[in-house]
């Protein structure tokens, strides 16, 4: 019989990705997927280690690992990610039940280790690869993701990930195109790229064939067969006029630019070394207001950074209210293992870190839910994922905005369907499907 594994994923849209690998990869293997850990030989956990709650999270799933791996010592338990490499040894010190440990750069080393007699604890933390040529194993068949780039290059003060996932090193173009292309001929008609700072794109690269990320835009856009393509994450610091000139002309990019602001502070970005002021930023979202104007604006914020006072906070506040994003992810500051900010003077106690989450929300809240007014009346394209998650009558799917839809109607998953617009909130909107979308275009 097949042996089996089963994955736990946590943290972003990489990791997710990385996981795709890890399924492919094992497959290869000829390992089969348990629908349960319980009944895996293998289990394997994919960590993030952004904030001290996601340590915590996958440190609460160890548990029953340890106790699976009491019940059959046989099985094997793989830790890979983020968190592993931050610890890196540490991981068999704190956790002996643990057999191997990989970072992110390193799945295929998970392969070496299955293949090997080896029967001591074995650690992966090298930066070297790509898991760019491992096959991969989709969650949805319509919806891929393109790895263009690895690494961050960046050094905003309060962030784990350069230490996780090393320097930044792009993607052959000519590579990532025919990997498009090849997700295009499987049925793949929504692409994600992903990368810490996709639009510093192809700065690495040799001279001669680099090309820019508006360009790479350009090429995936070309490809037949692709519907929509979207990006995470972009820094504000390299969203520079041609790339938000290409969102007004290429017809598959989607009207969505994810742009995070982090803090409306000046002094507080400068603490946090994003390399950009409130007045740039600002800037960047008139930019897109005049190539894009229906562009939906979502961002990340932090608050609570070490030092930030109660104007810097209003602040924040006060560039939430203006720029009404269409969504935003809000964290309270958690100090990371050998960063800058986490030795910072001026740390702030945790209920005045809250209490500033909550005045936050209800700002965002607030404006995404005016600004999501706008869609009511029109008839928008969605791209059906499935049924509803609350409503098992009704259809889900999103807008190119990036927009959760429940819809009444008839539509397979995969396919692209008019929605008449009924309703909106600041999370979801409501509606009901109309004709075939061919005959709206
Ligand atoms: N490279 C991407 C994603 C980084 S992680 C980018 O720069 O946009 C996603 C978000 O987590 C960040 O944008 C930031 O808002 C948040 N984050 C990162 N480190 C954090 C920390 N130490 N405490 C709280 N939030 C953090
Ligand atoms: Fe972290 Fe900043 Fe790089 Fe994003 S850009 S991954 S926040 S260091
Ligand atoms: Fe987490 Fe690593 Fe992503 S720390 S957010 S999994 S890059």
């Amino acid at each position: 019989m097949a042996q089996k594994f089963h994955v736990t994923t946590f943290g972003c849209q990489m990791n997710v990705h990385d996981s795709e690998r890890m399924r492919g990869m094992l497959a290869s293997l000829g390992y089969e997927e348990a629908s349960e850990r319980g009944e895996a030989d293998l289990i394997l956990f994919n960590t993030c280690s952004i904030r001290e709650s996601a340590d915590s999270r996958f440190i609460a799933h160890l548990g029953e690992a340890k106790r699976l791996k009491g019940e059959d010592p046989q099985r094997i338990v793989g830790v890979g990610g983020c968190w592993a490499q931050s610890v890196k040894e540490e991981v068999f010190e704190r956790f002996p039940f643990v057999d191997v440990a990989f970072g992110p750069g390193q799945i295929h080393k998970l392969a070496e280790f299955l293949n090997s007699d080896s029967i001591s604890a074995q650690g992966y933390f090298e930066f070297e690869d790509f898991s760019g040529h491992l096959p991969t194993r989709r969650e949805r068949e319509f919806q891929g993701w393109l790895q263009i780039s690895q690494g961050c290059n960046c050094a905003c003060s309060y962030c784990i990930v350069p230490s996780t996932r090393g320097r930044e090193v792009s993607r052959d173009p000519g590579e990532l195109i025919a990997e498009a292309e090849a997700l295009a001929a499987d049925g793949v008609r929504e692409v994600t790229l992903l990368g810490q700072n996709v639009n510093s794109y192809g700065r690495d690269l040799p001279p001669a064939g680099r090309i820019g990320f508006s360009e790479l835009l350009r090429r995936v856009d070309a490809i037949e067969g692709i519907d929509r393509i979207r990006y995470t994450s972009p820094h504000p610091k390299d969203m520079k006029e041609d790339v938000i000139r290409v969102h007004a002309e290429l017809p598959a990019l989607c009207e969505q630019i994810h742009l995070p602001l982090q803090s409306g502070s000046s002094a507080v970005l400068k603490r946090m070394r994003r390399t950009y002021d409130r007045e740039r930023y600002m800037d960047r979202v008139a930019l897109i207001r005049e190539h894009v104007p229906d562009c939906a604006i979502t961002t990340d914020i932090i608050v609570g950074f070490p030092g930030e006072t109660e104007r810097d906070f209003e602040e924040t506040l006060e560039v939430a209210e203006e720029v009404g994003y269409d969504g935003a992810f809000t964290f309270l500051f958690s100090p990371r293992r050998e960063t800058e900010a986490a030795t910072m003077e001026g740390q702030l106690p945790h209920p005045v870190k809250v209490e500033r989450l909550q005045r936050l929300v209800e700002v965002v809240q607030r404006r995404a839910a005016e600004r999501a007014q706008r869609f009511v009346g029109r008839t928008m394209e969605v791209l059906v994922e499935g049924t509803s998650r609350t409503d098992e009558t009704r259809l889900r799917g999103r807008t190119r905005h990036g927009k959760a839809v429940n819809f009444d109607g008839v539509a397979e998953a995969g396919e692209l369907v008019g929605v008449e617009i009924e309703s909106a909130t600041s999370q979801t909107l409501g509606g009901v499907a109309v004709k075939p979308l061919a005959s709206l275009l």
